[in-house]
C-alpha cells in the first residue's frame, strides 16, 4: 500500500507525507480542500473492493471501535463494511444501554477504554461537541459520525463523492438543500464543504427550520447562498439534497407536529426538473421523498448510501495506515 509518495526529478527528491495519518475527523471544517480531494480520489480506487470484487489487506491487524450512542444503519454498518473490506477488525456497540455508561461511566472514561482496545474510534453521540470532548480524552484518532445537530463530516465526504460520480463535477453546479436545515447536521457539514467549491446554493425549508444564521453569516461571502421557494428550487437545481425533519431534536413535540409532512418530493413534482437533476438524501427518509421517485433516473440516494463504503474505506486507510 502506497502512502508516502516519492516524487523524483533529476534535482529534487521529496517525500510527501500522508497528511491524514492519525488525524481526528471532528468537523468538515478541519479538512482542507486538498485533503477532501485526497479522500475522494482514494475512494475511487476503493470502488472494486467496496463492492466485494476484490479483498484488500491494507488494515490487517488493525482494530476499529464503533461507539454509537445514537441509532444508525448506514454510518455504522458502512464503517464496519469498510473496515472488513480492508482486512481489519471491528469492535463496538450500537446502543449505549448495553455499555457501562448505563452505570454512570463518563464519556471520557468509556472512550479511554475503547482507545486502549483499538486503533481508531468512530463515534456518534446526541450531544453537539461530544466528538471533540472524546478527542481531548484519548490519543487515538476519533471520527465524528454525527454529534447532535452539529456535524457529520464523513457523510459530507460521501455526498461530495456522489455528486462528483453522478455529475462528473462539483464546480459550476446549483445545489439545493431542502427540509430541516436547522437540526440536520448533514446539511451543516455539506454547506461548509461546498463553500470550498465554485457552486451556487439554494435553501428551502419551513421558516422554523432554516439554516442557522451563524453558518450563513460565516459562509455568505464565500459562495452565493439564496433562500428560494420549493418550486423554483426544483426547476433550477442540478442537485436536490432532501433531508428528513429531525423529530428527535425537537425540544417540544408540538413544534414538530407543526412542520411534520411539510413537503414531499414526488415523481410528479420532478417533471419540472432539469433532465439531469440528481435527488440525494442522507437517509433514513420518512415521507419527504415519495417511493415513486425511486424508479426515476433522478433518484441517487441508495447509490449515495453505498458510496459510504468506498469513501469510509479511503478515510480509514488514510487515517490508520502511515
Ligand atoms: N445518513 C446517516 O447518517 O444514516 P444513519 O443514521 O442510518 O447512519
Amino acid at each position: 500500500m502506497q502512502k508516502n509518495y516519492i516524487m523524483e526529478s533529476p534535482k529534487i527528491i521529496s517525500i510527501q507525507m500522508n497528511v491524514l495519518y492519525g488525524k481526528d475527523i471532528l468537523s468538515i471544517k478541519n479538512l482542507k480542500k486538498d485533503e477532501i480531494e485526497l479522500v475522494l480520489n482514494k475512494a475511487e480506487e476503493m470502488l472494486p473492493a467496496a463492492s466485494g470484487k476484490k479483498q484488500l489487506h491494507n488494515l490487517e491487524g488493525k482494530i476499529l471501535a464503533t461507539a454509537f450512542f445514537e441509532p444508525s444503519t448506514r454510518t455504522r454498518l458502512s464503517f464496519e463494511t469498510a473496515m472488513h473490506r480492508l482486512g481489519g477488525d471491528v469492535i463496538g456497540f450500537a446502543e449505549s444501554k448495553t455499555t457501562s455508561t448505563s452505570k454512570g461511566e463518563t464519556l471520557c472514561d468509556t472512550m479511554k477504554m475503547l482507545a486502549s482496545y483499538s486503533d481508531a474510534i468512530v463515534m456518534r453521540h446526541p450531544y453537539e461537541g461530544s466528538a471533540r470532548i472524546a478527542a481531548n480524552c484519548v490519543d487515538k484518532p476519533i471520527i465524528n459520525a454525527g454529534d447532535g445537530a452539529g456535524q457529520h463530516p464523513t457523510q459530507t465526504l460521501l455526498d461530495l463523492f456522489t455528486i462528483k460520480k453522478e455529475l462528473k463535477k462539483i464546480d459550476g453546479l446549483k445545489i439545493a438543500m431542502i427540509g430541516d436545515l436547522r437540526y440536520g447536521r448533514t446539511v451543516h457539514s455539506l454547506l461548509y464543504a461546498l463553500s470550498l467549491y465554485d457552486v451556487e446554493v439554494m435553501l428551502s425549508s419551513p421558516p422554523s427550520l432554516q439554516m442557522p444564521s451563524d453558518i450563513i453569516d460565516e459562509l455568505k461571502n464565500k459562495i452565493p447562498i439564496n433562500i428560494v421557494e420549493l418550486d423554483e428550487v426544483i426547476k433550477n437545481a442540478d442537485v436536490l439534497y432532501v433531508t428528513r425533519i429531525q423529530k428527535e431534536r425537537f425540544p417540544d413535540e408540538e413544534d414538530y407536529l407543526k412542520v411534520a409532512g411539510y413537503y414531499t418530493i414526488t415523481s410528479e413534482n420532478l417533471k419540472k426538473a432539469k433532465k439531469d437533476l440528481i435527488v440525494m438524501h442522507p437517509l433514513p427518509r420518512v415521507d419527504e421523498i415519495s417511493t415513486d421517485v425511486d424508479s426515476t433516473p433522478h433518484a441517487k440516494y441508495f447509490t449515495q448510501a453505498f458510496y459510504g463504503v468506498p469513501v469510509r474505506m479511503a478515510l480509514l486507510d488514510l487515517i490508520m495506515e502511515e
